[in-house]
């Protein structure tokens, strides 16, 4: 049987039925949009087994959407205590409120309006409308994307956008008519309990006819998961210096970054560390600086091998320029348009 041509969801439906696990929040057929969104929100860095006490002792607390709209963020964050990552918390008690004030305490049926929640992602959307709703609405996680991996034998890394887009299609692709809530639940449970990262457990697998990994003996070799190198934040401190109605600009040196174009008076650093930099680069080029207000603004800019969080200051500036004079202009606001600016330096014209 080749795997492209077979709709497979009755083998993995019939497994689901014998094994899949008994949770707290599958207490319902079709499930509660609230259990599943509460759930959802806390496996999503925790694992089931430490979920249950806290999805428990919540339910007693918050027992319906309305309970929880209406309790204090800090009774909230209270029952989140040890859960971790507590915006978790912050944006579903917020997202909730939201639809009790705009649909009337009523989760929305649709991608669009689910998916506008805060903290609601792709995943979260999808198993909340299979799951409450039955909509057929693939819940890409990365379980579903390990197994999809081995099954159809992907060897392109499946931390890609462009592969997790490809991977959607084959779930949506599979998803059944009767019960696609079912075979999302029915794909968590393979992953956490079969389909494991690891050594997967192919003999207890309902797919393992049809999977090519296994066929090929490349289980264990699949998926390819290569994360994006994680680029360092750089902390800028630019100080905007003015004399009179004159701003104070400098060409960056002609190779490197953003080479030869226009910036204000920049260095590494934050807060006061940063700010003493910037007065001493000042100082260096013959200025007294004083006035100094701010932070009047923040511009983080993303480049390909790092970040620049920048942190804006204005000041003004006595005195003559007598260093590096060539790099360095006194520029009228009005001329703002005629400089090449440095990438996010043009925003701050906007700020000074
Ligand atoms: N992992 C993520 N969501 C899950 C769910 N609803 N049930 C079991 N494991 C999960």
């Amino acid at each position: 049987m080749d795997i492209k041509e077979t709709h497979w969801s009755p083998l993995l439906l019939d497994w689901f039925a014998a094994h899949g696990r008994d949770l707290p929040w599958r207490d319902a057929s079709p499930r509660d949009p609230y259990k599943v969104w509460v759930s959802e929100i806390m496996l999503q860095q925790t694992k089931v087994e430490t979920v249950r006490p806290y999805y428990d002792s919540w339910m007693e607390h918050f027992p319906t959407l309305r309970d929880l709209a209406a309790a204090s963020q800090d009774d909230v964050l209270r029952q989140w205590q040890g859960l971790g990552y507590y915006s978790r918390a912050r944006n579903l008690h917020q997202a909730v409120q939201e639809v009790e004030a705009k649909y009337g305490g009523h989760v929305p049926e649709n991608r669009k309006d689910v998916q506008s929640l805060k903290g609601v992602g792709d995943y979260t959307a999808g198993a909340i409308l299979s799951l409450a709703y039955g909509k057929k609405e693939a819940a890409v996680d990365g379980n579903v994307l390990r197994i999809f991996a081995r099954l159809y034998d992907i060897e392109e890394n499946i931390l890609s956008t462009a592969m997790k887009k490809e991977i959607t299609a084959l779930v949506q692709e599979q998803l059944p008519d009767k019960a696609p809530g079912s075979f999302n639940e029915a794909l968590m449970d393979l992953g956490a309990m079969v389909c494991i990262p690891k050594h997967p457990r192919c003999e207890a697998c309902p797919l393992s006819s049809l999977c090519l990994a296994h066929e090929l003996g490349k289980e264990g070799e699949l998926p390819v998961r290569i994360k994006k190198q994680k680029h360092p934040v750089e902390a800028i401190t630019v100080l905007a210096v003015s004399q009179g109605t004159k701003w104070l600009v400098h060409r960056r040196p002609p190779q490197g970054l953003l080479a030869s174009m226009w910036e204000f008076p920049s260095v590494q650093g934050k807060g006061k560390d940063g700010l003493d930099a910037a007065c001493r680069l000042l100082e260096g080029l013959g200025l007294q600086v004083s006035d100094i207000e701010g932070p009047v603004g923040e511009v983080k800019s993303v480049f390909s091998h790092k970040t620049w969080q920048m942190t804006v200051y204005t000041a003004a500036a006595a005195g003559e320029i007598l260093q590096e004079k060539e790099a360095w202009q006194w520029l009228e606001r009005a001329d703002y348009t005629r400089l090449p600016w440095a990438g996010p330096h043009g925003k701050i014209t906007a700020m000074v």
